[in-house]
């Protein structure tokens, strides 16, 4: 190996090892946590599903001599199954296991024997009680970011089945308690098995593989929810990691330089399903808002409420319009409007700390007069604008809300074209102007909800929001009420958002 190539072979390898150290190290923008006491939740109303294909289940017929008789015994069908009690813990470092017991099957069948001149035939019911299974499940990630689940060490048993019958006789009853009941334990144990990590390594595995990582929001934006890691175990619960970015959503490939910051190590685990939200997402959406240019606005006269539409008028009789209170502006520009072009100069930032949610934003204002049917319009100012507000946090039903509590603005003259402008009325009035128009309209946007990627079958209740140094934190137990369904593809800030499963039975 020449001297060149082992120093290349060196950097690479150095690169590759920074390059994976940078990735490993990432922080998620949007963390999960199911505990035991989810789980334990989850499964239970998951075991129901079993119902549908344990009845399914095929006992094959049987036929031979006994006590001198042929018999035949067919049609051995599953009648009924009861659910069993599951538990779901967590095995450390590597996934779940999966316990049920207590399960119940019932099985009918009939029978026909002859001997020479003697027949008959009946049919009875057996009762398989005591069914339990255990098995192993295996929790990862794919290479598009979606969980994956397969199944291990699958066992089970049964502990009784007892017969009843319509019709027969006594050697028959020795013939069912041994041989056929017997069967029926064998082939009900080993198609337990198989049916179960059917539903796991096929079912289950084939809806996490069609799982969508990520959803649009709004008209312009994609969240991007996939795993970034493998989900890890701890005894009390599972922990998912996120990546929870917004992309432009014609622009989904160009990532944001912003980092997520680090999400506290909490280990609380009362409640059954808890969301940590970074204040990364939102920055992210501020980030590709701004790029996109998405952040302009023109404020004219319509934008005003009812009781204010005058307020940006030239020439007024009272004393509320801007050509009264800058005496400039209505003296060279009388009988017109003034609209605002706000642009957003800066990324819109979120930040979160323990006394609740902080937004700021920061762009300028250029003020224009016109005239309607007129294309003449002249400048007058441009302003400098910074303005942060704090925000309530709520949580209803499923979706997260946002409220404007208190907006905090200030302007700054930059330019202008009509000379020294007083900055006391202009203040006064322009803060009034703004805040008529963008306290509705981000109470609007808040009003319309964030959805939570949790499946529309299950419902919060106990939900509590709190706050740490970056984070909204929302703990809540769940409640599984399959009859709602919700749709993700296509909602749209227009309406009330909706949501679709992010994992579904
Ligand atoms: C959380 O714990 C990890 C490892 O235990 C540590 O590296 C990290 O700094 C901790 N984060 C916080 C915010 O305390
Ligand atoms: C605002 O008005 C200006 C001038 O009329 C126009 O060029 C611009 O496209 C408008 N911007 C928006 C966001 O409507
Ligand atoms: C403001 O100007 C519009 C025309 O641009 C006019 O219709 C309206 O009456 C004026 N409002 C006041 C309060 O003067
Ligand atoms: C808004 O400001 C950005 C830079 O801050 C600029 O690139 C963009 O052209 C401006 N847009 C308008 C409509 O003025």
């Amino acid at each position: 190996m020449t001297a060149m190539s082992s120093q290349c072979l060196f950097v690479c390898f150095l690169l590759l090892f920074t390059l994976r150290e940078g990735l490993c190290a990432r922080n998620p923008g949007f963390k999960a946590r199911i505990t035991q006491k989810g789980f334990t939740y989850a499964i239970n109303s998951a075991t129901e599903a079993l119902k549908e294909n344990v009845q399914k289940l095929k006992i094959p017929d049987q036929s031979g001599k006994a006590s001198g008789f042929d018999y035949s015994i067919n049609n051995i069908n599953v009648v009924q199954f009861t659910a069993p009690a599951s538990t779901l813990n967590t095995i450390p470092g590597v996934g779940l296991s999966w316990r049920a017991s207590g399960a119940g099957i019932k099985v009918h069948g009939d029978f026909h024997y002859k001997k020479l001149f003697i027949k008959d035939s009946g049919s009875f019911d057996a009762d398989v009680s005591g069914l339990s299974f255990s098995l192993g499940l295996d929790i990862g990630e794919d290479t598009n970011g979606r969980p994956t689940i397969s199944s291990t060490g699958c066992s089970s048993n049964i502990d009784h089945v007892n017969f009843h019958f319509k019709g027969g006789m006594s050697w028959l009853y020795n013939l069912f308690r041994d041989k056929v009941g017997r069967l029926i334990k064998d082939t009900l144990n080993k198609q337990m098995c198989t049916l179960i990590n059917k539903e796991i390594n096929e079912d289950a595995k084939n809806k996490l593989a069609q799982l969508k990582v990520t959803t649009r929001l709004g008209k312009k934006f994609l969240l991007d929810y996939r795993l970034i890691k493998k989900p890890e175990f701890q005894p009390q619960y599972m922990d998912t990691f996120h990546k929870g970015e917004l992309f432009w959503l014609t622009d989904p490939g160009t990532e944001s330089p912003l980092n997520p910051p680090p999400m506290p190590n909490d280990t609380d685990t009362s409640s059954m399903l808890y969301l940590w939200m970074s204040d990364y997402m939102f920055d992210t959406i501020g980030y590709t808002a701004q790029k996109h240019g998405f952040l302009v606005y023109n404020l004219t006269q319509k934008d005003l409420p009812p009781g204010n539409k005058g307020a940006l008028n030239t020439t007024c009789s009272g004393i509320q319009c801007i050509g009264v209170l800058i005496p400039q502006i209505g003296k060279h520009f009388p009988n017109m409007n003034v609209e605002l072009h706000m642009n957003s100069t800066q990324a819109p930032k979120m930040e979160v700390a323990s006394g609740g949610v902080t937004l700021s934003f920061a762009g300028k204002i250029d003020m224009y007069a016109t005239k309607p049917g007129s294309t003449a319009a002249p400048f007058l100012l441009t302003l400098h604008a910074t303005m942060s507000t704090t925000v309530d946090v709520y949580m209803q039903k499923e979706l997260l809300f946002a409220k404007i509590k208190d907006l905090d603005l200030k302007l700054k003259v930059e330019k202008s074209a009509v000379g020294e402008v007083s900055d006391f009325f202009l203040n006064f009035l322009i803060k009034q102007v703004l805040k008529s128009y963008l306290i509705p309209q981000l109470n609007d946007l808040g009003k319309r909800g964030f959805p939570l990627p949790v499946t529309g079958d299950i419902k919060f209740q106990n939900t509590k929001i709190s706050f740490a140094k970056d984070t909204v934190l929302i703990s809540t137990d769940l409640l599984y009420s399959p009859s709602t369904e919700y749709e993700i593809d296509d909602h749209d800030m227009s309406g009330p958002l909706k949501f679709k499963p992010f994992i579904r039975h």
